[in-house]
């Protein structure tokens, strides 16, 4: 359970990381523990969450605390089916035919909060609102449903750094800060859900994410309106920060021609001048946007392990998933 030990040198208490297979045992220990109050992290389809109990103030302040992360980001609510949901959120036409189209799937869906959702304030940062997800990933579901509450899940990382889509990933991150992993293997989307604010006026597209612009335009008979509305309002999506996913090295994007001692993070066939020798990944050598999702954040972490001080990123289309991979790419360069 959550064994209060000694300090992490901030305001997380150390706490032994259990290794969990994602078999019916572990799961049912995984629930355990979310109903003690505990942090579990858990694979989902684009990346690994870690999981809290939402309507628990306290494992929610120390979900923040064990990530590092600033109380003003709210938490995606993760729940088993659509039914679930509609307890925590008011889904409007639009919210619910996204909801019948793409859930279980990677789409979040920002509405207004249900009077009498149990889902505590921290949760939501205060927010009036709330965001909902129902993943696609079988031992992500079998474990919301064994916790049997809602489960607020950031991805499983340090704050502001890379995204985990392996078990590995987050015990580099978060071993000692957290109850337990269960280790599902990789995550099969890789980048985050797209979000989606459904609070009445123009539906909005917040982040993209797995599902693309033009997916939702299927739905919602065009496509969804951009970004976080005018300048100066308050931003919808609050965690959304220019520097994020940010690993140690520098990152340089759109490279036609690479630096000595720079490693290199290519994409299909295109070379950029000046190869030689240097650590070097590609996302997808057929050139792949699915493909290419799937591997992004490993290969920004495995590259950051050469040691290089810099990244450099050959071009990579922002069209369908292209858009949810730059975008990440752009947070990962943006200066700190
Ligand atoms: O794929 C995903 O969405 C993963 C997996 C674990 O489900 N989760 C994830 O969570 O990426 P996180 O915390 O890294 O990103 C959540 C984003 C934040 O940018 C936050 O600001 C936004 O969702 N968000 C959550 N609730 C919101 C709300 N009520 N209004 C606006 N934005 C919200
Ligand atoms: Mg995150």
């Amino acid at each position: 359970m959550t064994s209060a030990g000694p300090s992490t040198g901030d305001d997380a208490p150390q706490r032994a990381t259990l290794r969990l297979p994602a078999d019916a045992a572990g799961i049912a220990e995984g629930a355990r523990l979310l109903r003690g109050g505990g942090l579990v992290a858990f694979p989902t389809e684009t990346v690994y969450g870690l999981g809290a109990d939402a309507t628990d103030a306290v494992a929610i302040a120390a979900l923040y605390a064990a990530k590092g992360r600033p109380r003003f980001n709210p938490l995606i609510v993760h729940c088993p089916d659509l039914a679930t949901a509609q307890r925590h959120g008011v889904f409007d036409a639009a919210a619910l035919a996204l909801a019948r189209r793409f859930w279980p799937g990677p789409l979040t869906l920002v509405v207004p909060l249900a009077p009498g959702s149990p889902v505590c304030d921290l949760a939501r940062a205060g927010l009036d609102s709330i965001g909902l997800r129902v993943p696609d990933h079988a031992v992500a579901r079998a474990l919301l449903a064994a916790t049997g509450r809602p489960v607020a899940a950031p991805s499983a990382n340090r704050s502001g750094r890379v995204s985990p889509t392996e078990a590995a990933h987050v015990h580099a991150d978060l071993d000692g800060r957290i109850d337990a992993v269960v280790d599902g293997g990789r995550t099969s989307v890789g980048v985050e859900s797209t979000i989606v604010a459904c609070l009445g006026g123009p539906v909005r597209l917040l982040r993209p994410g797995g599902v693309t612009r033009q997916d939702l335009a299927t739905v919602l008979g065009a496509p969804p309106a951009s970004g976080d509305g005018d300048p100066g309002e308050t931003p919808l999506a609050p965690g959304l920060l220019a520097s994020h996913y940010a690993p140690r090295a520098a990152v340089r994007l759109d490279v036609r021609e690479v630096r000595p001692g720079e490693a290199v993070l290519l994409f299909g066939s295109f070379r950029p001048a000046g190869l030689d020798g240097q650590a070097r990944l590609n996302l997808s050598p057929r050139g792949d946007l699915a493909e290419a999702a799937v591997n992004l954040f490993g290969m920004l972490r495995a590259l950051d392990a050469t040691g290089a001080a810099a990244i450099a990123v050959a071009p990579v289309p922002a069209e369908g998933l292209g858009e949810a991979i730059v975008d990440r790419l752009q947070r990962a360069a943006a200066p700190r």
